[in-house]
């Protein structure tokens, strides 16, 4: 499987087998966040954190997620890099356990803080605002199967409705260079499938914006640029991001992020 595959076919995973996972594959997790970047700065700690099934205690998700002994934990910081590192950095790591046959599921609302947050302390200004389990996923039960029904989880906003080019209202043709990497930012997960990111396309650059939609929505993008940019990856093209002073200003209430140049 290519990343491009794993894109294509990663779903969020609220049932586990209960059985955990190997060592190694622990030690691939590990990797994974130690090598988890991004160019946008901020403050931003991933962990992973063992819980012991056995002793009978779950950590609270409100019957969200099942037999899932091992998460991950995200804190960043409150600014607007922090949030869009957070997305960006561990989409890749979610990515990865895929890849690796690991299933994953982003949990920013339907988790009990103070279960996760026990004996656990974060650099100055951060704060745990992600959890994640990760495992081997099983059957889904009735409740997964009615989270995902609840907020369409299988769908997406049409690509038109998204992404531009040269001016707000022409849709991106599907001979564009950057097509295919924007249909993988299509495809993210984004909290409540809010789908908040939105860009436009001017020559070799691509200006990305958002359309707020809650408190997370900047991290959201950041999960929709990682599947952006690991297509310009895959496709050896290389590029750099930067905030322009002159990025094109967008309709309604959209708030600018960023732009990407590919060299
Ligand atoms: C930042 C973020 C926060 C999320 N929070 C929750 C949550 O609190 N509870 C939950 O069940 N799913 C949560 N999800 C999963 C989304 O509902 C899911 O990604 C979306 O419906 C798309 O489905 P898919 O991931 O299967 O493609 C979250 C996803 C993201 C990216």
């Amino acid at each position: 499987m290519n990343i491009i595959e794993a894109m294509k076919e990663r779903r969020s995973v609220r049932t586990f087998d209960g059985k955990g996972i190997s060592a190694d594959q622990k030690a691939a997790l590990e990797h994974s966040i130690a090598g988890a970047g991004s160019p946008f700065g901020g403050s931003v700690t991933i962990r992973l954190k063992q819980f012991d099934l056995k002793s009978g205690y779950r950590p609270g998700t409100y019957g969200m997620i099942r037999g899932a002994e091992l998460f991950f934990l995200l804190a960043f910081g409150p600014d607007e890099a922090s949030a869009l590192s957070a997305g960006f950095r561990f989409e890749q790591v979610v990515l990865e356990a895929w890849h690796a046959g690991l299933g994953t599921c982003w949990i920013a609302g339907t988790f009990k803080g103070s279960d996760f947050q026990h004996g656990e302390s974060w650099p100055t200004g951060e704060e745990l605002k992600v959890v994640c389990p990760v495992g081997i996923a099983a059957a889904p039960t009735l409740t997964e199967k009615i989270a995902r029904f609840a907020v369409g989880s299988k769908n997406r906003k049409p690509f038109d409705s998204l992404f531009f080019s040269g001016d707000f209202s022409t849709p991106v043709s599907p001979d564009d260079t950057f097509h295919e990497a924007l249909e993988m930012m299509r495809l993210a997960p984004s909290s409540t499938n809010s789908q908040p990111w939105r860009a436009l396309v001017t020559g070799s650059t691509v200006h990305f914006y958002y359309a707020p939609k809650s408190s997370i929505s900047v991290l959201d993008t950041g999960i929709g640029i990682r599947h952006f940019y690991d297509t310009e990856q895959f496709h050896s093209h290389a590029g750099i991001f930067a905030r322009l002073t002159s990025a094109p200003t967008p309709p309604d209430n959209w708030k600018y992020l960023t732009s990407y140049t590919r060299r």
